[in-house]
């Protein structure tokens, strides 16, 4: 999308998720370290992680898959710039249809697509790779929200939509994985992601107020950073886990 037909989306995001810097840098070290062979993101947005992953370790041949093409287009193009387009693939496909197991499987920010977060990691249980990873990231409570609270975030939000964080972790080892690492955002990790998740829309804005789609453009800016400050900014967390599978015995 040009300037002139509206803002950019996720202009402003290297990933579309929120992480620190180096939180974001220790995961890709440590996906790299692990040496996968094969490498599944389900619902990989542009894939900034499995393209950095893929980079690092030679040989690994990976697939990101989502059901955006805009999304996936970029993805293709940071492969191209990479040198890593031979060995990583953007699909156009639904989640929860994959079949196709990996040593590494990434899903962060998509576990909707299977249903709560206890349905996410018993279906990508099943992608992994006897001895094999994954590394979920979603939404966890910070305590359970009131009805109040709820209805100050997105139209349609439930208590069921996302899980505690032990919660979370009892429901992976419930489906036989192991936790590696358990880690949760801090504040300003969401604070900088939906910052710049709106900027797309205020910097254009700001170049903008006289455009035929200012007035929307404005108004949804609005109601998102509402969600954000009056709804779950507080309450709403995100956890990162990696889990392990292991071996066949
Ligand atoms: C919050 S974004 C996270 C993107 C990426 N994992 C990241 O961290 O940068 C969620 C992604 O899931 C994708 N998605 C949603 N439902 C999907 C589905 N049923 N199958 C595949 N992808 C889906 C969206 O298009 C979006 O790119």
């Amino acid at each position: 999308m040009t300037a002139h037909d509206g803002p950019a989306r996720y202009g402003h995001l290297y990933c579309n998720s929120p992480i620190a810097d180096w939180r974001f840098d220790r995961q890709v070290a440590e996906c790299a370290a692990f040496a996968p062979q094969t490498i599944l993101d389900i619902g990989c947005g542009w894939g900034e992680l499995i393209q950095r992953v893929t980079e690092r370790v030679p040989g690994a041949r990976a697939v990101g898959i989502d059901s955006d093409v805009e999304l996936l287009e970029r993805g293709r193009a940071g492969a191209v710039r990479r040198g890593i387009a031979d060995r990583l693939e953007f699909v156009e496909y639904r989640g929860e249809d994959w079949t196709e197991p990996a040593d590494l499987v990434v899903c962060i920010g998509a576990a909707h697509a299977f249903g709560t977060g206890a349905d996410a990691v018993g279906a990508l249980a099943k992608l992994v790779k006897p001895g094999g990873r994954l590394l979920f990231g979603d939404g966890v409570w910070e305590r359970v929200p009131t009805e109040a609270e709820l209805a100050a975030m997105w139209p349609g939000t439930g208590a069921g939509d996302w899980l505690l964080l032990p919660d979370l972790v009892d429901a992976a080892v419930a489906v036989g994985l192991r936790p590696l690492r358990v880690e949760s955002v801090e504040r300003h990790e969401w604070d900088d992601f939906e910052s710049a998740f709106l900027a797309d829309k205020e910097v254009w804005l700001q170049a903008n107020p006289g455009h035929a789609r200012a007035a929307e453009v404005r108004e949804q800016a609005d109601a998102h950073r509402a969600w954000w400050l009056r709804g779950h900014r507080g309450l709403l967390g995100f956890a990162y886990l990696t889990l392990g599978r292991a071996v066949a015995l």
